[in-house]
């Protein structure tokens, strides 16, 4: 049976340590057993060695990393400085980061090249900010393919891509609710292409892609089923351990 990859992006939250590991413990507490699903929980860099010792079950994620591995980059942390505490993901190009910190393809590219040279598996973000209809706008297609651009099929096992159309995020002014399950596989499939556009079609099936925007415990079985994605990457609901645990209980059931 096919694992489930669900990720929890706490993004700047919460606001203190005491706090951030409480939270660690209560969604391990929270988690399912058995769990066929593979977890990552993503707090703010500076609680990710304690909330790390906190884990069990999960593994360690960060929210962005730089595509340097050393130097004078004052402000940034590299991929292998994460490694070394264990951080096993991060998530590149969030769409937060594209619209707050101006992060473009090209950048998005060079930390998810870094990542997996660095020993960190990617989880690249790609979304169109308006709602767009039925159909997939062309962007989702051109940030997938921009995102892989000299990265080597050997890797591909180890890279995540997330879809999270930016208007259904939770956080986004107006959003009301995930994305309809036939439109998530309809992007799950243009994903898919973009990616066997540039290696081939099995190819394309190593890599895991995962739906995120207001994903709520109603919503992951559709998600899965009908949607056809490898789970999902969890904002708000990640914040509540009854949610997040009963999210990743449902997307074991699968
Ligand atoms: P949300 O956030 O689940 O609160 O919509 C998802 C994300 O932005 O990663």
């Amino acid at each position: 049976m096919k694992k489930s990859f669900i990720v929890a992006n706490w993004k700047m939250n919460p606001d203190t340590l005491d706090a951030a590991v409480r939270l660690a413990a209560d969604i391990e507490r929270a988690l399912p057993t058995p769990m066929n699903a593979d977890v990552v929980v993503a707090p703010p860099f500076p609680f990710l060695a304690p909330v790390g010792r906190a884990l069990k079950k999960s593994m360690l994620g960060a929210q962005d990393m730089f595509w340097e591995e050393t130097g004078a980059y004052t402000g940034e942390v590299s991929g292998r400085e994460l490694a070394s505490l264990r951080v096993r993901y991060a998530i590149i190009g969030h769409s937060e980061r594209r619209m707050h910190f101006g992060e473009d393809d090209a950048a998005i590219n060079k930390k998810a090249r870094a990542a997996v040279s660095q020993g960190i598996a990617p989880i690249i973000c790609v979304g169109e900010r308006e709602r767009a209809g039925a159909d997939i706008p062309p962007i989702v297609s051109e940030q997938a393919r921009a995102a892989f651009a000299g990265i080597k099929k050997e890797s591909l096992r180890n890279i995540v891509v997330a879809y999270e159309p930016v208007w259904a995020i939770s956080t986004t002014a107006g959003a009301s609710g995930a994305d309809a399950p036939e439109r998530i596989f309809r992007a799950r499939l243009a994903i898919e292409k973009s990616i066997a556009d540039r290696y081939d079609p099995a190819a394309a099936k190593k890599v895991r892609i995962i739906y995120g925007g207001s994903v709520r415990p109603g919503e992951i079985g559709a998600i899965i089923k009908e949607g056809h994605m490898d789970g999902a990457l969890v904002g708000g609901a990640s914040l509540s351990p009854k949610e997040f645990g009963e999210i990743v209980r449902r997307a074991s059931n699968r």
